[in-house]
């Protein structure tokens, strides 16, 4: 199997936002830096500011400088594939300026017509930039492949998101199209596949006669930053949980495929994911709980509450927090609760899920059994852990939770992909695999529609500190089945 990119030339439109200098520019070095982009490609940054080849060349020198580990000698290399031209993306006509550039570029590198379409421009434009590409055939296969990227959100509900989808329809087949969830390019979310189907030891417990239920929690530290005014339109629900999350609960949920490729692959993820028990009024009701930072003195800093942040209305009842119970309708996880929580604002980074076993039958001991539990933690400090008992020493037979840890860090010898490298690559090999595909999309929003409608009511959004673990409503949701929400630490060097 070929581990380089395919020949190609990557064409990002929206190439002056933040994505680009942020994202995209250094996941590209650093392929090139280590060898899986050969010589024979091209990137040409398309955006509606003017700007000269060499003044884009400028731009992302100095962001790679800044973010990452840069050589003079392959800097300067690099940058000499990186190419610019500005058009109205949004004036079908300005798109003939792409043809002659293409032509040079494809020319110059050989990369045979191979083209690589990355939309990193506002949503409202995903409908418009494929129309106005096949207005001057560029997307049609004829001479090398034409692969298109789309960032999230794919939709803002599952109306517009099937409507979406038959804009881009039109003009690239489902082939064509790489729907991106950088969750999916994680190291340690594609780790999960590896320890549940590669290890005889797990898979066997994997299902509702041992597992009693399973927590999955996105938190962040950050807030909304610079980007109220997006977040404010969008919230937890749209931005955190009804992608990247419920991308995570497929993994952790779904059948074993075949093989592991595109088709089999994304047929168990779009499957897992139709059997999520639809939320009833009731469920919305009692099993959802919806939250908003407010301001906070954190270690003698003050921090804003969410409605003070730039670009955030006063009166805003957006959600930064949201925390459900939910139930997979299948063979394997019948009357197993998983429990999902993400949340801006939180005491700390931490992406993770945590499987937790039922106890032993009957108490052999006089103290209750400590729980089983296997931590996967998929960022920061990937690793995987496992918690059970063990007597304590001396007299009698009192357990105490002992921990068998795994941190990816002490595995591996070469650095790791980041979630974009790894996504890129993908794409410019043609392995769709990690990209979200449309039934598996359409799924997930039909699963939110009801907390969308229950947002839209305007209903119930509770507020929690900034720095805390958020709403006091979600510990008591948990509460009500006699659980707790795991409090995981920041840092775990040693132990997570
Ligand atoms: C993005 C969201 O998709 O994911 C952001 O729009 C969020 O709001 C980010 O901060 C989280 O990604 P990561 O990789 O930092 O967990």
């Amino acid at each position: 199997m070929n581990v380089n990119a395919e020949n190609n030339c990557i064409v990002i439109f929206g190439a002056s936002g933040d994505l680009t200098h942020r994202k995209l520019i250094p996941a590209l070095y650093n392929l090139y830096k280590i060898g899986r982009l050969t010589e024979h490609f091209s990137v040409l940054g398309v955006a509606r500011t003017e700007l000269s080849d060499e003044q884009f060349r400028q731009k992302m020198r100095d962001a790679l400088l800044e973010t990452e580990k840069t050589d003079g000698d392959t800097l300067e290399k690099f940058c000499s594939h990186l190419y610019y031209q500005a058009i109205n993306t949004a004036e079908a006509s300005d798109y003939a300026k792409l043809t002659p550039r293409l032509d040079e570029l494809h020319d110059k590198y050989q990369s045979c017509g191979n083209t690589l379409y990355y939309m990193s421009t506002p949503p409202s434009l995903y409908g418009v930039i494929p129309e106005c590409m096949a207005a001057h055939g560029l997307n049609t296969e004829e001479f090398g492949w034409k692969r298109i990227i789309v960032e999230k959100p794919f939709g803002y509900d599952i109306k517009t998101a099937k409507a979406l989808d038959v804009q881009i329809h039109r003009f690239f087949e489902e082939h064509q199209i790489y729907r991106i969830d950088h969750y999916l390019g994680k190291e340690t979310v594609q780790n999960l596949l590896v320890l549940r189907f590669s290890n005889g030891l797990f898979e066997p417990l994997w299902n509702r006669n041992f597992i009693d239920y399973v927590e999955i929690t996105g938190a962040e530290q950050i807030g909304v930053e610079e980007r109220g005014g997006y977040y404010d339109g969008s919230g937890a629900v749209r931005d955190m949980f009804q992608n990247h999350l419920l991308q995570v609960l497929a993994m952790v949920a779904m059948e074993p495929p075949a093989i592991i490729n595109a088709d089999s692959m994304r047929d168990e993820v779009a499957k897992v994911l139709h059997c999520l028990h639809p939320l009833s009024a009731e469920d919305v009701k009692n099993n959802l709980v919806l939250g908003q930072y407010s301001g906070a003195l954190i270690d003698g800093k003050k921090i804003k509450g969410y409605t003070e942040e730039k670009g955030v209305p006063a009166d805003s009842d957006t959600e930064t927090y949201m925390a459900l119970r939910c139930e997979i309708d299948n063979w394997r996880w019948a009357g197993v609760p998983f429990y999902v929580r993400t949340g801006k604002r939180l005491p700390v980074r931490v992406t993770e899920v945590v499987i937790h076993f039922k106890t032993t039958p009957h108490p052999v001991f006089s103290q209750k059994a400590p729980e089983n539990k296997l931590i996967i933690r998929i960022q920061p400090d990937e690793g995987i852990s496992m918690r059970f008992g063990l007597k304590k020493p001396g007299a009698g037979f009192e357990a105490k939770e002992v921990s068998m840890d795994f941190r990816y860090a002490d595995l591996a010898t070469l650095s790791l992909l980041s979630a974009y490298e790894r996504l890129l690559l993908d794409a410019m090999k043609g392995d769709a695999t990690l990209f979200a595909r449309t039934d598996a999309v359409h799924a997930c929003w039909k699963f939110v529609q009801p907390i969308l409608d229950y947002k839209a009511e305007r209903g119930r959004v509770y507020e929690y500190e900034a720095g805390s673990w958020g709403p006091v409503e979600a510990d008591k949701m948990i509460a009500k089945t006699g659980r707790v929400w795991r409090k995981p630490s920041g840092l775990m060097k040693k132990k997570i």
